[in-house]
């Protein structure tokens, strides 16, 4: 089936910040495109027959919250099936979340219509995963690539097809192949026609959603390089999605860890890869090769998970990690761990935080959730309800002293 076409075309952003990463809420220097608050997409599960009754949903994006820099870029990872293409999904609006915010340049647009998203398709674009089935087979590659500018009437006609062929040439294709299909190019060659559509409009934020893992392993390196270079041309916030740790780490100057629904572990690429806090990540990344040493402490071994995923229909009380942890206590069971901030730009969600080998022996979020050592609630402690905010505070929780600390 074609992907649908959420493409369309914009004013180009500033080409700057790219560098800069300082995405606080509440630092008034930091820019963000792109801010998402508590996102939630729960999709109906219905019975078969005429009558179709809902019988319980599926939990997919579940109090999602993020950051994405103004002409910087976020990696977003984890196992198939965890929310990362539904994630997508919302943030582009091709679906209407069941709740949270969607702040793009400084406007919710979570619950926006159809018609009042029109002018703002232009600016945010998605590249999909499988070059093969997005582009359209029926039509030429200046019809693919032209199409959000007669859509959107920001060019006069006889001007598309020198602005078409600008744009296969910036991908690296030959301007001349205008009128071919998408069948006669290769698959590296598909994505870069997939790229110019996006770039057609010049957006201020890109969802690119996979946008190697169909390619050859020899392809991916000069499609993410292509990727790196319009970036840092245009200026263009990007939200990269991969179901791999390797392949966001040299894109992503910030990661997020995705499992069943929700964000486990955000923080800069150097903390992330290096000193990952999660059990999870610590998993993950013990299946890259070349960050294996650093972040399993040395060890040589893999760190294999056990056990499936769990349906997001009913998923595990408490933390969702947990049937799969092998740390887990009996709190774990009972109160859902909070993301919380525990250096400059690093949350993680784990009530036994910790590098790995060197998990606390005492839940390090008793105080946060109001909660004693066996998740039972403690009268008179409040739990922090501020803990869901996107980005990053100047004050966090220094894990060795248990106290709040700041800049
Ligand atoms: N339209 C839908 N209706 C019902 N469930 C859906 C729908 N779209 C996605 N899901 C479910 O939501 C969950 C998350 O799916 P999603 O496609 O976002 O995962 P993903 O992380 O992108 O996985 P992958 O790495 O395989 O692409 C899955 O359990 C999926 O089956
Ligand atoms: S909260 Fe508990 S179950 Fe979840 S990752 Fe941390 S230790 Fe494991
Ligand atoms: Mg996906």
């Amino acid at each position: 089936m074609t992907e649908m076409d959420p493409a369309v075309g914009a004013p180009v952003a500033e080409p700057a910040l790219a560098e800069h990463h300082a995405a606080s809420r509440r630092n008034p220097d930091a820019q963000q495109v792109l801010s998402v608050e508590n996102l939630r997409m729960y999709f109906p599960v219905k019975t078969s027959g005429i009558i179709r009754r809902t019988v319980g949903h599926v939990q997919a994006v579940d109090g999602v919250s993020f950051q994405v820099p103004a002409g910087g870029s976020l990696g977003l990872v984890g196992e198939s099936g965890c929310g990362k293409s539904t994630t997508g999904r919302l943030i582009t609006r091709l679906l209407r979340p069941t709740g949270g915010r969607i702040d793009f340049d400084g406007r919710d647009i979570a619950q926006l219509s159809q018609r009042e998203l029109l002018p703002l398709r232009r600016e945010i674009q998605m590249i999909f995963q499988d070059p093969a089935t997005s582009l359209n087979p029926r039509h030429t590659v200046g019809a693919i690539v032209g199409a959000p500018l007669q859509i959107h009437k920001v060019l006069p006609k006889d001007k598309i097809i020198p602005r078409v062929q600008e744009l296969l040439e910036i991908v690296g294709l030959n301007p001349e192949h205008y009128n071919r299909y998408p069948h006669e190019f290769s698959g590296g060659q598909r994505q870069r026609i997939g790229i110019a559509r996006a770039l057609t409009l010049q957006p201020k934020l890109l969802v690119a959603d996979e946008p190697v893992s169909a390619l050859d392993v020899s392809i991916q390196a000069q499609v993410i390089n292509l990727l790196q270079d319009v970036q840092n041309e245009f200026g263009i916030g990007f939200l990269f999605i991969a179901h791999d740790l390797a392949v966001v780490r040299h894109f992503c100057p910030e990661v997020a860890v995705m499992y069943l629904g929700k964000i486990v572990e955000i923080a800069d690429r150097e903390t992330l890869y290096l000193r990952p806090h999660h059990p999870y990540t610590q998993a993950l990344l013990s299946a890259v090769p070349d960050v294996k040493q650093a972040a399993i402490g040395g060890r040589r071994e893999r760190i294999r998970l056990e056990g499936d995923v769990p349906s997001p229909i009913l998923p595990p009380s408490g933390c969702r990690f947990r049937t799969r942890c092998a740390i887990a206590q009996e709190i774990c069971a009972k109160v859902e761990p909070p993301l919380l901030q525990i250096a400059p730009r690093h949350k993680v969600a784990c009530h036994f935080a910790g590098e790995l080998g060197h998990a606390p022996k005492e839940p390090v979020t008793m105080k946060v959730c109001g909660v004693d050592a066996h998740g039972a609630p403690v009268p008179g402690e409040v739990p922090d309800v501020q803990l869901n905010e996107p980005g990053f505070s100047d004050r966090w929780m220094d894990l060795k002293t248990g106290q709040l600390t700041g800049a």
